[in-house]
């Protein structure tokens, strides 16, 4: 069987060397600890794991760590994360250490990814090629369940593809699931009855591990095509509870709060290129990887490689969606289909409600930023006949 290859950038600390701290990493993580234990067993050795190569990169260093297949207990995700980037994060010897990809064999990848994936979704939605517009119900928490769908109609009627809850939006007292689907999914009927088409919602499942699939269940069954998982909050397990019951017949959004605290610091923690792998071995529909001029900072490189890993040939499953949220706006559109491309879907929360003449006119004005964008017009010529369009520029502006 072929090793599991972890990438890491790290920085030595104090008189280690890089080689050392490469082999500090190998060992803690495979059979090893911070000294000899004495005589070992030829039968355990097999599982040592092997550094590849040291390779100076800026002021650290990078290398690419093998560990023994065997090692890994085939479906478990969170016993791998444990050998990947377990207690190498605390290691005394680094002074940081971070997680750039992962590779694993197939023989360790027996999930079968998204049940959608960005054709099944785009089937539901009716697209082939467009980017999808999303919006987040807006404010965060606070809305009562009639205000909520009052919102979601407005958005739709608007013209957009995708609704969704927000990451801190569960089933809160003052919003509980049990009416807020109901009511959201009547008036997106409503808008069907009008528009002709069909929006999904999203509606946040995010609970304790052995209570989401229950939670989900209950959604669909209020008439919810779309869940949605905090996943970074939730954990990695959660969302293959989810992806890997049957009765789950709806795609799954997820959502990556608190990803940050592993992901920003670009000299330690946790890339996004593994936690986007894993979402879509694991079965998330749509995935949240940034924007590239957003309100969170990101590199486009990063994005760029990110979606790429949601969207490549991949263990023969199916392509997450990736989503771009977080801080857009009309003006901003054209910058992310530029950058990210079409194969995306571009999410606006303040951006949509926002808008000087509300909701509706919010999605209008996003959906005529895209027909600008794939027209090749640009946003401020085609804002002189577009009035949403024109009213989202110039209270944001451009870019
Ligand atoms: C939000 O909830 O505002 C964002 O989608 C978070 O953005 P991020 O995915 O870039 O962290
Ligand atoms: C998200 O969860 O993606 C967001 O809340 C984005 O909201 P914003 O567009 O207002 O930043
Ligand atoms: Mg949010």
């Amino acid at each position: 069987m072929k090793d599991v290859v972890a990438t890491y950038y790290f920085r030595p600390r104090g008189d280690t060397s890089p080689a050392q701290a490469a082999v500090a990493i190998c060992e803690e993580e495979t059979t090893g600890t911070w000294t000899g234990i004495g005589t070992r067993q030829e039968y355990v050795k097999r599982l040592d794991g092997s550094v590849e190569a040291v390779e100076a990169c800026g002021e650290g260093y990078t290398t690419k760590i093998h560990y023994p297949s065997e090692i890994f207990e085939v479906g478990n995700v969170a016993q791998y994360l444990s050998v990947i980037a377990g207690n190498l994060f605390g290691l005394a010897r680094l002074q940081s250490v971070r997680l750039l990809d992962i590779d694993f064999p197939d023989e360790l990848v027996p999930f079968r990814g998204p049940k959608f994936g960005i054709s099944g979704i785009r089937h539901l939605v009716g697209t082939t090629k467009r980017p999808h517009v999303g919006t987040i119900i807006k404010p965060k928490v606070g809305l009562d369940p009639g205000d909520t769908a009052a919102v979601a109609y407005e958005a739709a009627i608007g013209g957009i593809d995708l609704i969704k809850d927000d990451e801190t939006l569960t089933d809160q007292p003052f919003c509980p699931i049990r009416e807020r689907v109901p009511a959201v999914m009547a008036q997106l009927d409503d808008a069907k009855a009008e528009t002709g088409q069909q929006v999904l919602y999203a509606v946040n499942v995010t609970t304790r591990a052995d209570r989401i699939v229950e939670r989900a269940k209950e959604a669909i069954g209020l008439g919810a095509n779309m869940v949605m998982v905090d996943v970074i909050t939730s954990g990695f397990s959660a969302l293959e509870a989810l992806a890997s019951d049957p009765s789950i017949k709806v795609p799954i959004h997820v959502h990556r709060t608190m990803h940050a605290a592993l992901t920003r610091d670009p000299f330690h923690g946790i890339a996004m290129r593994p936690i986007a792998r894993l979402v879509r071995m694991l079965g998330g529909d749509q995935l949240h990887t940034g924007t590239v001029s957003g309100k969170m900072s990101h590199s486009a490189d990063e994005v760029r490689g990110d979606n790429a890993a949601l969207m490549a040939s991949f263990y023969g499953i199916k392509r997450t969606f990736p989503v771009a949220s977080g801080g857009l706006h009309p003006g901003k559109v054209a910058k992310e289909l530029a950058t990210l491309g079409t194969d995306i879907i571009l999410q606006a929360g303040g951006g949509v409600h926002g808008h000087p003449g509300g909701t509706a006119s919010g999605a209008r004005a996003m959906r005529q930023a895209v027909d600008a964008f794939l027209e090749g017009i640009p946003p401020e010529e085609y804002a002189r006949d577009h009035r949403e369009l024109a009213q989202a520029l110039e209270r944001w502006g451009l870019g």
